[in-house]
């Protein structure tokens, strides 16, 4: 059944609460909707060494893939700024090997800022197709 936006932007607000982020201050939560419609949600988690740092959407999507999902239709960001927060060059690697092209909403505690497809976040990808898988 298909998921209502706003539910998935509620579930990354609700999980942006859960930030561990001492360091920058910066509180990031992540919804993933897979393809048979469950909502698996991460925060930020941040290290002392700051360089361990994992982002919410690398969370949320390492929760999915080691539950089982392997199929997935959209991820919502939500960050605290007026600008939409886009995901960092490696949460995008790791979304488009896993996701593919999957719709990308970037929200903050109050709207939704921008819509985006991955392909068009990450033109360019290195990917297994690379190396003839
Ligand atoms: N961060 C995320 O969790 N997701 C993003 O899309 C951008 C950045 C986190 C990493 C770090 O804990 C903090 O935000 C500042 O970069």
């Amino acid at each position: 059944m298909p998921i209502e936006e706003a539910v998935l932007v509620d579930a990354a607000r609700a999980a942006r609460r859960f930030a561990v982020a001492p360091y920058s201050h910066f509180a990031v939560g992540a919804a993933l909707e897979t393809a048979d419609g469950v909502v698996v949600t991460g925060c930020n988690v941040e290290n002392a060494t700051y360089g361990l740092t994992v982002c919410a959407e690398r969370i949320a999507l390492f929760k999915a893939l080691s539950e089982g999902h392997r199929a997935f239709k959209r991820v919502v960001v939500v960050a605290g700024t007026d600008n939409p927060t886009p995901p960092c060059g490696a949460c995008r690697q790791l979304l488009w090997e896993f996701c593919g092209d999957v719709e990308v909403v970037l929200a903050n505690e109050t709207a939704v800022t921008a819509r985006h497809g991955l392909a068009a976040l990450f033109p360019y990808p290195f990917d297994g197709r690379l190396l003839g898988e």
